[in-house]
C-alpha cells in the first residue's frame, strides 16, 4: 500500500493557478488531480485539453487527470498528448464493456498510464475484469461534478473489496478516492486500504496546506 497525496485543483483559486500549483508542489503531494468536465457527463464544465497543456509541464508532480465526459474513447488520447501522465475515465461513459480496449493499449503505447473511476452507484466488482490491464483505480465518495461535498461512507467498503483482490492477484494497480476527503475521512479511507488520497477545498485556501497533506499520509 502507497501513501499519496493528490490535491485537486479544481479548489485551487484560479486567479492564482500558478502559486496555487506551486502550493501543492512544495507540500510534497506526489499528484496533482485535474479534472475535466463535459458538462454532459456531469452537468459543470472545469478544466479541459487547453488549461492541461499550460499547466501540465509547469511543475514535477504526477498529472493526474481525471476525465468526467461522455465519450472518452475518442478524448482521452488527446488529454495524454496535452500531457497528462494518468488519464483515469469513468466506467459509466462506456456503451460496452470491451470498447476502451484499443484506447488503453494506445495511452501505454503513449507511455501514459490508465484508470478507471467509478461513481457511488457502481458496484466495485464491475472493475474486476480491467484489473489486470489498467494502472489505477479511482473510487468516487461523492456524486462526480463538483467539490465540497460531504465523503459517503459507501465508498470504504468498495476500497477494502479492491485492496483484497488487488493484494490477492498480485494486481499493479493503485487504489484512489475522491471527494470529501479529510483528516478524519481520509484516515478510514487509508484504514480501507487507499493509495492515493485526492483531496480539494481540505487543501486549497488553507494556509497550513502543507501541514494538511501530512495528515492526510
Ligand atoms: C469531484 C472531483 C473532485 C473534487 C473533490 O467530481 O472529481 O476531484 O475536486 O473535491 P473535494 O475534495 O472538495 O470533495
Ligand atoms: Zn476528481
Amino acid at each position: 500500500m502507497k501513501n499519496y497525496v493528490a490535491p485537486s485543483l479544481l479548489a485551487a483559486d484560479k486567479n492564482k493557478l500558478f502559486e496555487e500549483i506551486k502550493l501543492a508542489e512544495d507540500s510534497g503531494a506526489e499528484y496533482l488531480h485535474f479534472d475535466v468536465m463535459d458538462g454532459k457527463f456531469v452537468p459543470n464544465i472545469s478544466f479541459g485539453l487547453d488549461d492541461l497543456r499550460k499547466i501540465s509541464a509547469s511543475h514535477k508532480m504526477i498529472n493526474d487527470v481525471h476525465i468526467m465526459i461522455e465519450d472518452p474513447d475518442s478524448q482521452a488520447i488527446e488529454f495524454a498528448k496535452a500531457g497528462a501522465d494518468i488519464v483515469t475515465f469513468h466506467l459509466e461513459a462506456l456503451p460496452c464493456l470491451g470498447c476502451m480496449a484499443k484506447t488503453i493499449k494506445s495511452l501505454h503505447d503513449h507511455g501514459t498510464k490508465v484508470g478507471i473511476s467509478i461513481k457511488p452507484g457502481t458496484k466495485a466488482n464491475t472493475l474486476e475484469p480491467f484489473l489486470k490491464d489498467i494502472d489505477l483505480v479511482l473510487i468516487m465518495s461523492v456524486e462526480p461534478g463538483k467539490g465540497g461535498q460531504a465523503f459517503m461512507k459507501s465508498a470504504l467498503r468498495k476500497i477494502k473489496y479492491l485492496r483484497r483482490l488487488i493484494d490477492r492477484h498480485q494486481y499493479n494497480v493503485l487504489i484512489e478516492v475522491d471527494g470529501g476527503i479529510n483528516d478524519i475521512t481520509g484516515a478510514l479511507a487509508r484504514q480501507a486500504g487507499a493509495d492515493i488520497l485526492v483531496a480539494g477545498t481540505y487543501l486549497f485556501g488553507h494556509n497550513d496546506f502543507k501541514e494538511r497533506v501530512n495528515k492526510l499520509r
